[in-house]
């Protein structure tokens, strides 16, 4: 979709003022010390251009005539105000002080730039974390993880980097305003002539400007694309090899890679060309004033050699104000595209107290009616829904693939909000503002368990960091992962690789489960979290889960019915409704859904009858 160009240019304009609201807004003092700087550095460029005059006059040269006596005299007044006299060690002595100012105030003013970029950025890459971590999971779920990645490391420096152009393009802005004052009482005339052809410039290079803003946009969509795709690569290595897909991931990866590289080489040819046109139009154009000046205007020599001083300054910082303003806007994109990425995150937050509710489990988890679907038009993955688990109970949630197993587990976590219907922990609603307080409670170990790349010990610590080392064997223990562990070369040291590579599946599991009793759960969600183990430590597993019924609620989710024979109640899901409830042997008396699932799974024989 195209925007029609007013519009496009108003979106644009907010951009460009909401850059600069959010950087003043961030930290107003530093943007306050930045300005004044730039203003002094003018000041001070000012005073020595001014110094020139007296220069000029011990030089011998004529500076009493004109527009140029009438500075000359303001000039020796300042000097009479201070007690200076303006002999040649004088003004040498003042000039070197103005220029020596200059530049350190010019020092300050880099410093203070770059710790306003640095701190603008580090406040964004902050805000934009904490916003990708506590939005809904539902919205996260549908959003592409290498945008954020990208977004939190390439596009933020690209939007730091916007910050230096930024004050670099009002510093260039301010001297040359100071330059084109000072020409403007010399000789208004010849300014105003450089003045119009710096204008007439700057239209010539529009085009070039246009095409900067569309370089960015671009650039910032192809290195979000690259992204993307190296992380899935990286991702599905493992596939990709056993595919023998190599060759084919290099070249589609090069493809991208020299798209990245295009648009970049046409942005960087895009400034080369502005400072071309820059620097071979402003030696005609000096030529251009020298020639008027001296062939039709009466210009004394020290005018002109202040003139032609002043305008071989000018004439370049149009071209840095152009280079300036081009970068900045070809920057620009990262930070729409930022803006847009912490309003949407933003508007999908968790709400939440300040402060976490305690929630206690000790009567029981009920859901009554609960539907839920994860948009419109598709059919509820949970269909009016409604089940108790009591605490203390071990409860099983069965079902085919697709049946709404996990999605039920996310509502009790509150990870997703029931459409309509209600959940109710200990007899209360499971409000938002309940909900960081009641997943504290809860141990969720799943079927793609999740381990950081970093020793066994911080993984598990990472679930109760206060745990000691009484605990951690504990719990290994409970998860039947005790054997295992003890034989790893470095024990609880052993670096476990990108998200556990370096273990089993079948390890990974019972590290995972460790991890959550590590936690001391009042609820243990078990989704599919044993279907990656060989029958043995299946069986110890259940087991361990055997000796911990009682002592906390367990939710087992699963479509084996071998790993359930210990529940307390059995709900049998099927496109999202419960179609049957009760215990093994009730339900097994039933001789239903579970009874034939039971049958085809060969926990009985097919001849099998239920007893009447
Ligand atoms: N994030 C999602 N976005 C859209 N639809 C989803 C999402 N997650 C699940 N679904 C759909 O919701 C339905 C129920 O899915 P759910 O994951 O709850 O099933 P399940 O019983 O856990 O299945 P399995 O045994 O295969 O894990 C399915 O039709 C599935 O396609
Ligand atoms: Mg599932």
């Amino acid at each position: 979709m195209t925007l029609p160009a007013q519009k496009f240019r108003t979106i644009w304009g907010g951009a460009f003022l909401s850059y600069i609201k959010t950087l003043s807004k961030a930290m107003p003092q530093r943007v306050a010390l930045a300005l004044t700087l730039m203003i002094l550095i003018a000041l001070t460029e000012g005073i020595g251009i001014l110094l020139l005059v007296p220069l000029l006059h011990l030089v011998g040269l004529d500076v009493d005539e004109g527009s140029l006596g009438e500075i000359s005299g303001h000039i020796s007044s300042a000097f009479a105000v201070l007690g200076v006299v303006p002999d040649l060690p004088q003004v040498l002595v003042f000039y070197v002080a103005v220029v020596g100012i200059r530049s350190l105030l010019s020092r300050w003013q880099t410093v203070t730039s770059i710790r306003i970029q640095q701190i603008f950025v580090a406040d964004l890459r902050h805000q934009l974390y904490a916003a990708i971590a506590t939005a809904n999971w539902l919205f996260l779920s549908r959003c592409r993880s290498s945008d954020f990645v990208h977004l939190l490391t390439v596009e933020i420096d690209r939007v730091g980097m916007g910050t230096y152009h930024l004050l670099y393009l009002a510093v260039s802005l301010a001297v040359t305003l100071v330059y084109i004052i000072f020409a403007f009482q010399i000789s208004a005339v010849t300014t105003a002539l450089v003045v119009l052809c710096g204008a007439a410039l700057t239209l010539l290079v529009r085009g070039k400007m246009t095409a900067a803003r569309s370089d960015g946009r671009e650039i910032s969509s192809t290195t979000s694309r690259l992204y993307a795709s190296a992380l899935q690569d990286m991702d599905g290595l493992k596939t990709v090899k056993s595919y023998g897909a190599e060759e084919r991931t290099i070249e589609l990866f090069a493809t991208r890679g020299e798209g990245v590289s295009q648009r970049y080489i046409r942005a960087i040819s895009n400034y080369a060309d502005v400072r071309s046109i820059f620097e071979i139009s402003s030696v005609l154009v000096l030529s251009f004033i020298l020639y008027v000046s001296i062939e039709y205007l009466e210009i004394s020599t020290a005018s002109l050699f202040i003139l032609l001083l002043l305008f071989v300054r000018i004439i370049p910082r149009f071209s840095s104000v152009q280079q300036s303003y081009l970068q900045f806007v070809g920057l620009l994109p990262s930070f729409v595209s930022l803006r847009e990425t912490l309003s949407r995150l933003e508007a999908a937050a968790e709400v939440g107290p300040d402060r976490d509710e305690e929630v206690h489990l000790s009567d029981g988890i009920c859901l009554e009616e609960v539907s839920f679907s994860y948009g419109e038009g598709r059919p509820p993955a949970v269909d009016g829904l409604s089940m108790k688990i009591p605490a203390g109970e071990t409860v099983a949630i069965l079902g085919a693939s697709g049946a709404g197993k996990s999605t039920a587990a996310d509502l009790l976590m509150g990870l997703i909000v029931p459409d309509s219907g209600r959940i109710l922990i200990d007899g209360v609603l499971l409000t938002p503002a309940r909900i960081r307080g009641w997943r504290s409670k809860i141990g969720y170990v799943t079927q793609e368990t999740f381990l950081f790349n970093d020793t066994l010990r911080a993984n598990l610590l990472w679930a109760r960091p206060t745990a000691n080392d009484l605990d951690i064997q504990e719990a290994l223990k409970l998860a039947a992962a005790d054997g295992f562990v003890s034989d790893l070369p470095s024990k609880m040291e052993t670096l476990l690789g990108d998200r556990g590579a370096r273990l089993s599946g079948g390890e990974r599991q019972r590290i995972a489960l460790a991890r959550a009793l590590l936690r001391r759960p009042s609820l243990l969600i078990l989704d599919e979290a044993t279907s990656n183990l060989d029958p043995e430590n299946e069986r110890r597993i259940q087991r361990a889960v055997e000796e911990l019924h009682g002592t906390l609620t367990i939710v087992i989710i699963t479509h084996r019915i071998s790993a359930i024979r210990g529940s307390d109640r059995i709900y049998v899901l099927e496109k999202g409704r419960l179609i049957e409830s009760g215990g093994w042997d009730e339900l097994l008396a039933k001789d239903g859904r579970f009874t034939s699932l039971v049958r085809a799974q060969g926990i009985v024989p097919p001849s099998w009858t239920p007893p009447h």
